[in-house]
């Protein structure tokens, strides 16, 4: 399988020879590669090259290193449209995933100085504040801190909390979800995003800000979002204005 006369570099194959494995159905996403060691014996070349081939697909996303346990292959990402304002319980609903959470903190407290300014709350007004890992199919895939204005969304819950949002502020409440605005920023993983999100302190992460308002303009939500890096790919669809 290896030709060391081609002009291809032996690592390069290597990689070849694993993607032709994945694709194939061969190796499916959770399953352990063989140790470095019996790639070089098999192919009869230097543990270094094995490596580098690894690292580059490590760096691609498609195989991950878990310390002290080896080399797998990586789950699929998830593509996640950037258009269309709807809920974390929605999307993964969506996908054929049982959508999960972990709420690690629900208190009520006055708004920062930025969250008072991001929905137009006074010193003297009170927010929920929630902070959740939600979960797809019970494996962490996102770490939200939500702040809610808790004149607007009322009688919030730890309960609540555990499940949709959303869903309580419309069809609880009844109100309407207008529109939202969000930027997206790259970002290396702390340690407490990754001791959360069970990944490396350092493995990507992108941050997600959301501001979203009822459809009468008031605002009640602002959302800091971590969604990991190595589990979604984001999609937008683009057309040509004239
Ligand atoms: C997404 C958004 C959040 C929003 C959440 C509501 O995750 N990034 O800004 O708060 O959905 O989700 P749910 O209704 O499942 O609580």
């Amino acid at each position: 399988m290896i030709d060391k006369n081609s002009p291809l570099p032996i690592y390069y194959q290597i990689q070849e020879w694993i993607r032709k494995k994945m694709d194939d159905g061969e190796w499916e996403p959770g399953d352990m590669l063989p140790s470095e060691r019996i790639f070089a014996e098999q192919f009869n070349i230097s543990r270094m090259t094995v490596r580098q081939a690894i690292t580059e697909l490590v760096n691609e996303g498609l195989l991950r290193r878990e310390k002290g346990k080896g080399t797998f292959v990586a789950e699929k990402k998830l593509e996640q449209p950037l258009q269309g304002l709807t809920s974390f319980t929605e999307d993964m609903k969506a996908r054929g995933f049982q959508p999960g959470n972990k709420l690690y903190e629900f208190r009520v407290t006055p708004p920062s100085r930025d969250v008072a300014d991001a929905l137009n709350m006074k010193k003297t007004d009170s927010v929920y504040e929630l902070e959740r890992v939600r979960l797809a199919d019970n494996k962490p895939m996102a770490l939200e801190m939500t702040s809610i204005h808790a004149g607007v969304v009322t009688n919030l819950s730890k309960d609540i909390a555990q499940s949709s949002l959303y869903n309580y502020i419309e069809q609880t409440l009844g109100l309407t979800i207008g529109h939202a605005s969000q930027t997206l920023e790259s970002a290396l993983a702390g340690e407490k995003e990754a001791e959360l999100l069970q990944i490396e302190a350092g493995d990507p992460i992108l941050w997600i800000s959301r501001k979203t308002h009822l459809q009468d303009g008031t605002p009640f939500e602002y959302v800091r979002s971590a969604y990991r890096g190595d589990r979604y790919k984001f999609s937008i669809h683009l057309p040509r204005s004239t």
